[in-house]
């Protein structure tokens, strides 16, 4: 059990990626607190994990708010009075599709807080709760469109924020043995895809893409969840600053 003994807490855990993180870190022995807005959705993960005889318990918040985020790390020093591991999962794109000459600061707002301000915030809050113990794991959750995309301006802008944030972190923890790495994923089979394309242009997107990558499929949330846990356990303790591609090959 590569993570015994240790406490994690996964934001964005009610998600595609998130949970199949959380059942990846319960089945390694950690102790995990589960948060996103979506508070049945963790709820439901957690009791997976206990039916299992995993040990988790589930915290709402709300990632936009950094009153909620210092809240959630409080509630974390008072339950558990350590955190070992943080993966910052929540995010996604508020404004998929827009032209370049269409991109409204209204977006631009909301993609950076959902996905790089709350990753920040997070990092600072697990970074108080970390230093005095001289240990820490930190993934952070890019995307393979850090390194640009198409129609994904303020998104691909948020993810290329949290490698050149989590570089930077990476520095300037290193001497408190706090590593800082981030996922890069290629396109993932999530249900929330499915959901909102509907089955029959999800498979079509989903084709094309995994056509272009060299091994000819999309990733699954237990590709994404294995790098996290390599990245999170101490078999990663000499790596830190790195962005991981779980990307099939793509754009290589
Ligand atoms: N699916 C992909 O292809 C893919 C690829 C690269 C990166 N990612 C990233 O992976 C992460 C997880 O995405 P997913 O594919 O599992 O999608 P998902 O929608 O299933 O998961 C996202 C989770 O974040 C939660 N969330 C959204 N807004 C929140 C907020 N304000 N506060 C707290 N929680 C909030 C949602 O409730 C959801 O459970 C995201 O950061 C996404 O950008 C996804």
């Amino acid at each position: 059990m590569r993570l015994r003994g240790k406490t994690a807490l996964i934001t964005g855990a009610a998600g595609g990626i998130g949970s199949a993180v959380a059942l990846c870190f319960a089945e390694e022995g950690a102790t995990l607190v589960l948060s996103d807005i979506d508070l049945d959705g963790c709820q439901t993960v957690c009791r997976e994990i206990r039916e299992h005889d995993g040990k988790a318990w589930a915290a709402g918040a709300d990632v936009i708010s950094e009153e909620e985020i210092v809240d959630l790390f409080a509630a974390i020093r008072k339950t558990e009075g350590r955190l070992d591991i943080l993966v910052n999962i929540a995010g996604g794109d508020l404004d998929p599709f827009s032209g370049a000459d269409s991109i409204s600061s209204e977006a631009i707002d909301r993609n950076l807080s959902l996905n790089l301000r709350s990753c920040m915030l997070s990092c600072r809050e697990a970074v108080k709760i970390m230093q005095p113990r001289k240990y820490g794991r930190i993934v952070n959750m890019s995307s393979l469109v850090y390194r640009g995309a198409e129609q994904q301006f303020s998104y691909a802008a948020a993810k290329g924020g949290i490698a050149s944030f989590t570089r930077s972190l990476a520095l300037s923890l290193g001497q408190s043995n706090i590593t800082v790495n981030a996922l890069a994923p290629a396109l993932v089979d999530v249900p929330v895809f499915r959901k909102a394309l509907g089955s029959e242009r999800w498979e079509a997107l989903s084709r094309e893409c995994a056509s272009r990558y060299p091994l000819k499929r999309v990733a699954r949330p237990i590709d994404v969840a294995k790098a996290a846990l390599f990245l999170a356990s101490d078999d990663a303790s000499f790596i830190t600053g790195q962005i991981l591609e779980i990307s099939g090959g793509a754009r290589l």
